[in-house]
């Protein structure tokens, strides 16, 4: 009897030691999740701080926050504008693309703005419609120019954005800080943060139920 007893402890101890093993590698698992959780919250939060001090700022900044429907009045290949591209490491050449004027009357003021294809072309060159990546084959440049005259014949309608306040005497075909790329910009940040503050929750939660069965098992003792 005695030695059936020993036994019988020997494989309680060993079955004691397993449990204490894999009840560290849970807590283990369990801090790991937090970190992960944490790091994630902690990234969105950067995220979310760097898209404010730029995206949404360009944003709140931008003057053409009223759309309407923009008729075309006329578009005109204009003028050769220069512009350089790269050719390696601190080598650059020149090149030219077709400029393309378009004035459109934007119809709920009726005032005649000169049209910019977003903000980034307006800010590179605000007198032409579309400024290409600039390249070494001037016919590609050329074609894509045509291509998009082609699309701004007079009498087309189009919406636009202007400048309610009449400062600004552009027109934005489309804006690169309208409320869809805002949308795209936050909606990563946002899932990371969503994901890590559920892993957070999740590991909180299996710890509280844990807790909670170990105490009903210990009263039901
Ligand atoms: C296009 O229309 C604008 C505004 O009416 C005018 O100032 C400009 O001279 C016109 N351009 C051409 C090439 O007709
Ligand atoms: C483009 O550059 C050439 C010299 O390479 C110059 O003569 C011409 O005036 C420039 N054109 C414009 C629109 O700046
Ligand atoms: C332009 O505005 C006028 C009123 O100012 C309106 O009657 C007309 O339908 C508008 N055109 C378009 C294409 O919205
Ligand atoms: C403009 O380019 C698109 C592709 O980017 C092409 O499908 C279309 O046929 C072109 N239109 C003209 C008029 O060249």
């Amino acid at each position: 009897v005695a030695r059936n007893e020993s036994i019988y402890q020997k494989f309680r101890d060993v079955d004691l030691l397993d449990k204490k093993k894999t009840v560290t590698a849970m807590k283990a698992g369990e801090d790991r999740a937090i970190l992960l959780g944490l790091g994630m919250v902690i990234a969105s939060a950067m995220m979310y701080f760097v898209l404010g001090i730029t995206v949404l700022r360009s944003y709140a900044d931008s003057v053409w926050t009223e759309g309407s429907v923009c008729i075309v009045l006329n578009s005109t290949i204009t003028a050769d504008m220069n512009c350089s591209y790269s050719c390696g490491l601190d080598c650059w050449r020149g090149s030219k693309y077709p400029c393309l004027q378009v004035y459109v009357s934007v119809n709920t003021t009726g005032r005649v703005s000169r049209l910019s294809h977003n903000e980034e072309s307006w800010d590179a060159n605000f007198e032409c419609f579309y400024v290409p990546k600039c390249q070494k084959d001037t016919n590609a440049m050329h074609h894509i120019i045509v291509n998009i005259s082609e699309r701004l014949k007079p009498h087309h309608q189009v919406l636009c954005y202007y400048d309610p306040s009449d400062q600004q005497e552009s027109a934005l075909l489309t804006r690169q800080y309208g409320h869809s790329p805002v949308f795209h910009l936050l909606f990563w940040p946002s899932c990371m943060l969503t994901g890590g503050t559920a892993i957070i929750f999740m590991v909180k939660l299996t710890q509280y139920l844990s807790i909670m069965c170990e105490q009903v098992i210990k009263i039901e003792r």
